[in-house]
């Protein structure tokens, strides 16, 4: 005779982290549970410091180091020359056929299909090379062309646009949460001295997921400091970007959502700066704005009209959670000291360190973490296999 439910013996899987990673590892891990029978039910707790909502503008500020409020963002994609570049590719890929599902079954999650263009002054080798076979190959996108010297900027070398998705990053966060929530999904607010205290938040914690972004001191990880503008341009319809000879890079992508559009950015490693300064907000409009009349259709003529229709909503800074070597993505298991009780392993899944590529990767690094978590769940909770 089994017991009423709530008398059940029960499981928590805790996953540390309410930004882009933490969220799809969150969802992923309850829809596989779900999907799944086990002996007891296994709940997903979601534990993190700082929780979505966030509108450049207003008041309720998050800090730098929750880099999911502060991203633009947009797909865009790299040639995947290097092996680091192309495990995120093929993350990237699986993280594109998701974004494809939602738009259509979920339109108002924060995700809208935009054309998306690329402009290079010094492109490198992998650029160079790049064709539309192998572009539609490593990203899942379609709509690859290379633009002709008489649509590009002066300075540009090589340009070509494809179809791509923008996110409008506070209002998709959310609504993951929100459908986490709906799920049966718990929450806890906590600020964690470390991965290993997760496992004292509940009697049942079998596994831990660390999706803490910058982590908790792996000597790997640093910030990339990113500066951007929130402006209320409303008619640009295209994410653009420019990489400039200098490093430098300059790029649109429209909010959807009345979110206005990003004009950014600066991609600073090892630069903790907090606070947005105005020499940098005047660099990244003028240059930006300079993008934007090939961005958009609408009324604007020149980059001195676009400069007198453009009002600043916010100037906003992020730290990327950047790692040598990109994500930590490994189980990790440890004698957990618990001074009265007997001795315990304690395993946890490390998925941090996503850099500036958090959003285009997410449910990639989700479902690699959902991988790695099932077998070490089956012996504790007998999984038994697909319903
Ligand atoms: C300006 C800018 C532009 C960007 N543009 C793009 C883009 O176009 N496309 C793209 O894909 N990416 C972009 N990014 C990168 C993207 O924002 C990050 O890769 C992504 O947000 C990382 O997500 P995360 O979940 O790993 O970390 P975070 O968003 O930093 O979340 C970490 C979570 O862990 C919690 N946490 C951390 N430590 C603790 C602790 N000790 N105890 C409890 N909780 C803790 C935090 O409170 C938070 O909830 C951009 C970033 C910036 C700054
Ligand atoms: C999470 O990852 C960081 C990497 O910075 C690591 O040092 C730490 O041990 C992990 N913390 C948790 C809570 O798992
Ligand atoms: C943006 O602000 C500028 C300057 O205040 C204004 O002229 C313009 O109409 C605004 N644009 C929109 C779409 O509201």
């Amino acid at each position: 005779m089994s017991l009423p439910r709530d008398q059940q013996a029960h499981s928590t899987v805790v996953v540390i982290g309410a930004g882009i990673i933490g969220l799809t590892c969150a969802l992923q891990l309850q829809s596989e549970l779900s999907r799944r029978k086990t002996t007891r039910p296994i709940s997903v707790l979601l534990v993190a410091r700082e929780w979505p909502s966030s509108i450049p503008g207003a008041p309720a500020r998050h800090s730098t180091d929750y880099a999911s409020m502060w991203a633009g963002a947009h797909v865009r994609p790299i040639p995947a020359t290097t092996p680091q570049l192309r495990c995120e590719a093929a993350w990237l890929r699986r993280a594109v056929a998701e974004f494809a599902r939602q738009v259509d079954v979920e339109p108002w999650c924060g995700v809208t299909r935009t054309p998306g263009v690329e402009y290079l002054e010094a492109p490198d080798q992998g650029y160079r090379q790049q064709t539309k076979d192998s572009f539609e190959r490593e990203t899942g996108l379609g709509g690859y062309r290379k633009l002709g010297a008489a649509e590009v900027p002066e300075g540009v070398v090589l340009a070509y646009e494809y179809d791509t998705f923008c996110i409008n990053s506070p209002a998709y966060c959310e609504h993951l949460l929100r459908k986490f929530l709906l799920q049966g999904g718990k929450t806890l607010q906590r600020d964690l001295k470390s991965e290993w205290e997760a496992f004292t938040l509940r009697e049942d914690v079998i596994l831990v997921v660390n999706a803490s972004g910058a982590g908790f001191g792996d000597p790997k990880s640093f910030p990339t400091r990113g500066q951007t503008v929130v402006s209320n341009l409303s008619h640009v319809t295209k994410t653009v970007t420019r990489q400039n000879k200098d490093g430098s890079w300059s790029f649109l992508i429209p909010r959807f959502l009345n979110g206005g559009t990003i004009v950014g950015g600066t991609k600073e490693p090892g630069d903790w700066r907090t606070e947005p300064d105005v020499p940098t907000r005047e660099r990244l409009l003028s240059a930006g704005l300079t993008l934007e009349p090939y961005a958009h259709d609408g009324p604007a003529r020149d980059a001195a009209e676009t400069a007198r229709n453009c009002k600043v909503i916010a100037d906003v800074v992020g730290r990327r959670p950047t790692r040598e070597g990109g994500v930590r993505l490994e189980v990790e298991e440890r004698p957990l000291v618990r001074l009265d009780q007997e001795p315990a392993k304690g395993r946890v899944i490390h998925a941090y360190g996503a850099g500036g590529r958090g959003y285009e990767i997410s449910w990639g690094v989700a479902s690699e973490v959902v991988d790695l978590a099932m077998p070490l769940l089956a012996p504790e909770a007998q999984i038994k296999g697909k319903l």
